[in-house]
């Protein structure tokens, strides 16, 4: 059976469900692909805190180049965050003609116009399902299921960790203090969660959203974020006392002047749909001429389902990869060229 070699960077809480995944569904995924996807290599930090998780099976590196140039690594996995060393591993991993899965929504958010780029010039995948809405397919739905569309707007809940808090400080009454701390337990913040609680996040995930759904370049720094951190209990109790939740949503629509982006807590009747949307999951409301409004929901943070999307992604990979010869894989990144000039509204 042929084998698809897969170097990790980063064995935190969606690298170590990636591990997992990949081993509890080895016999259906290659059942699927005809592929076995094997991890060869993995860069962490902390050696010995990465050897209790996996054992002695790959080798460990604290220098993501030994698996970025590693000619035992086909794939790359970015699952590290940050800006660096992710963004030069990532484009390392591109030069040498690798394809890429990553989850991270700041990188892509900031310099994916360069690393799509890069990924079209050298006919490499970029996938990056995992960066938005956790493990729900959004990705996938704006570049297949909605393609036939002119997407008018895109709406709704995109981070976990914020309609975790809000939820339960409503739910259990707990300070907005507390509420992080759990969330940071279950694995479901960023190592910053000032990027959650800001709405910095959710900006990121925003702009990579609008960027597939209008067929523009990234507007990276464009969306106008504004977080939760200044919510209170009673802030949440008297919203519910008025009938309404507080939701941190993420908005992104034409307008006749260009291209709107904003997150920003907003009051939301108690009854309609995203109001009842709890916990870390998220919900994306996608509007487009045709289909009229779409809705995707689910887990939007965490480990498994993080990983389901991760490995969804390694996949499509291997069956593109497997189906056709070098250098003419179609790129899964934005097919931006056609609006490139599309205004985008600093507000
Ligand atoms: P995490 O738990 O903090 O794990 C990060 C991993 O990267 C750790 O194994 C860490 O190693 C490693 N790492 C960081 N900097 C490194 C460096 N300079 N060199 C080598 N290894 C390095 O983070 P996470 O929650 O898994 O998130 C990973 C990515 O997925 C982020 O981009 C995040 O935004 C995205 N994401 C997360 C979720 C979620 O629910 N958590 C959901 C969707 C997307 P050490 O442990 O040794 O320090
Ligand atoms: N910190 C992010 C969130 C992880 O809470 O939504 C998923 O992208």
């Amino acid at each position: 059976m042929k084998v698809m070699k897969v170097g990790l960077l980063g064995l935190g809480v969606v690298g170590e469900g990636t591990w997992k995944l990949l081993r509890s569904n080895m016999g259906e995924l290659e059942r699927r692909t005809g592929v076995r996807i094997e991890v060869t290599q993995v860069a962490v930090r902390d050696l010995a805190k990465a050897r209790a998780k996996i054992g002695d099976a790959v080798p460990l590196t604290q220098d993501g180049l030994d698996v970025v140039r590693s000619p035992d690594v086909d794939v790359v996995v970015e699952l590290m965050g940050g800006l660096n060393p992710a963004y030069d591993w990532v484009m390392e991993a591109i030069a040498q003609g690798k394809h890429v899965v990553t989850a991270n929504k700041a990188l892509l958010a900031e310099r994916g116009n360069e690393i799509f780029q890069a990924a079209r010039e050298k006919g490499v995948i970029v996938a990056f399902e995992a960066a938005v809405a956790g493990g729900i397919p959004v990705v996938k739905a704006l570049r297949e299921g909605l393609t036939a569309n002119h997407i008018q707007w895109v709406a709704g809940i995109i981070n976990g960790t914020t309609n975790f808090i809000l939820s339960e400080m409503r739910t259990r009454g707990l300070t907005f203090k507390q509420a992080l701390a759990e969330a940071q337990e279950l694995g479901y913040a960023e190592a910053d969660p000032t990027f959650d609680v800001e709405g910095i996040d959710a900006a990121h995930k925003l702009t990579l959203l609008a960027s597939l759904a209008f067929g523009i370049p990234v507007p990276f720094g464009k969306a106008h974020a504004e977080g939760i951190s200044d919510l209170t209990r009673k802030d949440v109790a008297n919203a519910e006392r008025l009938g309404y939740r507080i939701k941190l949503l993420g908005i992104t629509r034409r307008t006749e002047k260009g291209i709107e982006l904003r997150v920003h807590p907003t009051l939301i009747p108690a009854e309609s749909l995203l109001a009842n949307v709890s916990g870390a999951m998220n919900a994306v409301l996608v509007n487009g001429d045709a289909v009229g409004s779409t809705l995707y929901y689910g887990a939007g943070a965490g480990q498994m389902p993080t990983a389901s999307a991760v490995v969804a992604d390694l996949v499509d990979v291997a069956r593109m990869a497997s189906a056709l010869p070098d250098h003419q894989v179609p790129h899964l990144g934005f097919q931006a060229a056609a609006m490139a000039n599309t205004p985008i509204l600093s507000m």
